[in-house]
């Protein structure tokens, strides 16, 4: 076998054998294959594809390329979510609370934020004190004591997707199906949720541009995770406007408090009690819909999701008082109001500006070496299908960085769509499978 003959095969959209897949993804794991070969494969694979079969054993020879995390030591069934990468996506921060005040297990490694999506540790380390870098035993023994723990990866997890992921970006490969499946499942299996929740988001600050690539992703994941075993299910939502109101992290987090105190913005609240009754159900908690919604909406109404989050932070460090009283995060000190300049309704916000603008004020990365600043960010004030005046405040922008604050301002007044009346209302859940 050598490599010559696996691209001359995928090139003649002839499918590749389970040996064939390893043998590639194993030698280009230890460098032992150049990239100029491996490009040339994704690019015929770009073209003709990966049947179901071979994306299985794609996602399985990159799993097996790194650690495998071991979780079987924490109790119950254990729920994951992950989401393709939106803006101003609070959601995981309220969903682990949620379901883990229910009594299902939520253990949960996260990243962090690149580029014009954000990441769940950045978020948290907003919260004085923080620590996201837990050792396995101490993430299973909190998951155990409190059912709920959240941690930056340890151990080298699917290496093979880490070199693949940075040269499908520099080759123009990243829009496979079968490519961003194997990608994403690797990734959550390696790390040991048995049951898993896909947020696959559509829209301007997406990967999918319509519904019709988004169900096929979501249908391709589904299948995949159902092959390896994983209860998954896959919810496919709007992001032609940034979820909620709050863009950056310490506003995010202080987003998901009042979110999770039952005075959350309604899309951002009715997303969470969707997936966290998902994951109930998934858990085996309760076998209809209908009663995990009610269940989860209990534990927003009476405070018990909020008290987990609480419990939460003290296990992992945190000063709780800036759960009780979200004043004290620090929100960056130059501050700037954006105006309307015409009559109408808000048709989009566009989610991808909007993200890249808030990573401009410094709450994103451009590289993953980049400092951030964790009270930077954007509140929006208005949503879409809103009316609104010449002069009405659309959005406040934070930041430390006082040179560049025209030039973003224009930015986010741009991301902003106002005209005609949308035809159909602005629908967040657009399809579960
Ligand atoms: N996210 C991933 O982790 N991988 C992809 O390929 C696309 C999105
Ligand atoms: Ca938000």
């Amino acid at each position: 076998m050598n490599m010559y003959e696996i691209i001359e095969k995928k090139k003649l959209d002839i499918p590749l054998t389970k040996e064939e897949i390893y043998y590639f993804v194993n030698g280009y794991t230890k460098d032992e294959i150049k990239d100029y070969q491996v490009s040339a494969l994704l690019m015929a694979i770009y073209f003709n594809g990966l049947s179901l079969e071979e994306t299985y054993y794609l996602t399985e020879a990159m799993i097996n390329s790194g650690d495998v995390i071991d979780l079987s030591k924490i109790n119950g069934i254990k729920v994951d979510k992950h989401s393709t990468g939106g803006v101003g996506d609070t959601t995981t921060l309220v969903v682990g609370p949620l379901v883990a005040s229910c009594g299902v297990p939520f253990a949960k490694m996260s990243g962090r934020g690149l580029g014009h999506t954000g990441g769940t540790l950045d978020k948290l380390e907003s919260i004085k004190g923080f620590n996201v870098e837990l050792s396995i035993e101490e993430f299973i023994e909190n998951t155990n004591k409190i059912k709920i723990s959240i941690c930056g990866q340890t151990g080298e997890v699917t290496p093979a997707d880490k070199k693949l992921y940075a040269l499908r970006d520099a080759t123009a490969t990243v829009d496979n199906l079968s490519l961003i499946s194997s990608s994403i499942l690797s990734k959550k299996i390696a790390v040991g949720a048995d049951a898993l929740i896909l947020d696959v988001k559509v829209g301007s600050g997406a990967f999918m541009k319509t519904v019709e690539d988004a169900e096929k992703l979501s249908n391709m994941m589904v299948s995949l995770g159902k092959k390896f075993n994983r209860n998954t299910m896959a919810v496919i939502t709007n992001m032609n406007e940034p979820l909620g109101y709050a863009v950056g992290n310490s506003l995010e987090v202080i987003e998901a408090v009042n979110t999770l105190s039952g005075k959350g913005p309604k899309d951002l609240t009715e997303l969470c009690l969707s997936i966290s009754s998902k994951l109930l159900l998934l858990a085996g908690k309760v076998t209809r819909e209908i009663d995990a919604r009610k269940l989860v909406e209990e534990n927003l109404k009476n405070g018990a999701a909020l008290e987990k989050f609480k419990e939460l932070v003290i296990a992992q460090g945190g000063d709780v008082t800036y759960i009780e009283d979200t004043s004290k995060f620090k929100i960056s000190k130059i501050k700037k109001d954006i105006f309307a300049n015409k009559d109408g309704y808000i048709k989009s916000i566009n989610a991808l500006e909007i993200g890249e603008a808030s990573k401009n004020l410094g709450a994103g990365r451009e590289t993953k070496e980049s400092q951030i600043d964790l009270g930077a960010g954007i509140l929006l004030n208005k949503k879409i299908d809103e009316y609104v005046k010449s002069g009405d405040l659309l959005a406040t922008i934070y930041t430390e960085k006082e040179n560049i604050i025209n030039e973003i301002s224009n930015d986010v007044l741009k991301s902003f769509e106002i005209g005609e009346k949308n035809k159909d209302p602005y629908k967040l859940i657009i399809k579960e499978i």
